[in-house]
């Protein structure tokens, strides 16, 4: 595989703005090994949560990375809400992050035979994990349309919780994402950024293919 056929696609955004779904969408069009990497830090604050530590010890959340394996990476649990937010506490700690940041490297440049390439999702691919990436999607909606969202997929999941209480759940996270000294949220410069506040996913998957074939217009492409 040489480099200009190689896709590397990062995609960034805070909470409930839809990456996820996007990423997982465009990982089958172009044919990449997907990467959530909020599932690592997920993990690491489920491993906490299940041996009664608290999130804000940096110590314990150094010890639950080391004993992270990608078993982990599939437990239904890490989808919870208060996982989600402890995952943001503890990604604040720089050494969490710098212990993670091996694992997400090695993921990209080792796609699986028969791939095109690789894409993750996070806070921090496009501007610290993969600076070098070619194609690099910044997703946004506003906090009360990813509220909304997030509503739907709990109703969904049949898990009671209110409007009020997701959007203000969401607008700590976002600042604590956005605040924090290392790797705080937000776009590279080169960053495509979309913001998906009115769109429906087909929309928002046709605008960012229309972006990654501008920067790969060779690749195969599955519909
Ligand atoms: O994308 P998510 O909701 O699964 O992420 C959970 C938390 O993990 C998020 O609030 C902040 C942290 N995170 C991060 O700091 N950097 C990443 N690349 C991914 C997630």
């Amino acid at each position: 595989m040489d480099k200009t056929s190689f896709i590397i696609i990062t995609v960034d955004g805070p909470a409930g703005a839809g990456k996820g779904t996007l990423a997982a969408r465009l990982a089958q069009i172009y044919s990449l090994d997907f990467l959530d990497t909020g599932l690592l830090y997920r993990a690491v604050a489920l491993k906490m949560l299940e041996s009664g530590e608290d999130f804000n010890d940096k110590e314990a959340a150094l010890r639950a990375v080391l004993l992270l394996n990608s078993d982990d990476l599939i437990n239904p649990s890490l989808r919870n809400e208060a996982i989600g937010s402890g995952a943001s506490i503890i990604a604040v700690f720089p050494e969490v992050r710098s212990a993670l940041l091996a694992f997400q490297r090695n993921f990209a440049s080792n796609p699986s035979p028969g791939k095109q390439g690789v894409i993750l999702d996070g806070r921090d691919i496009g501007l610290v994990i993969l600076p070098e990436a070619p194609c690099k999607i910044f997703v946004t909606a506003s906090p009360e349309v990813r509220a909304e969202r997030r509503l739907k997929e709990l109703h969904q999941k049949k898990i009671y919780s209110t409007f009020e209480l997701i959007l203000e759940d969401m607008e700590e996270r976002d600042t604590r994402d956005r605040m924090r000294k290392i790797s705080p949220l937000r776009p590279a410069k080169d960053a495509f950024i979309l913001d998906t506040t009115g769109l429906n996913l087909q929309d928002v998957v046709e605008k960012a293919s229309f972006f990654v074939d501008s920067i790969y217009p060779q690749a195969h492409k599955n519909q």
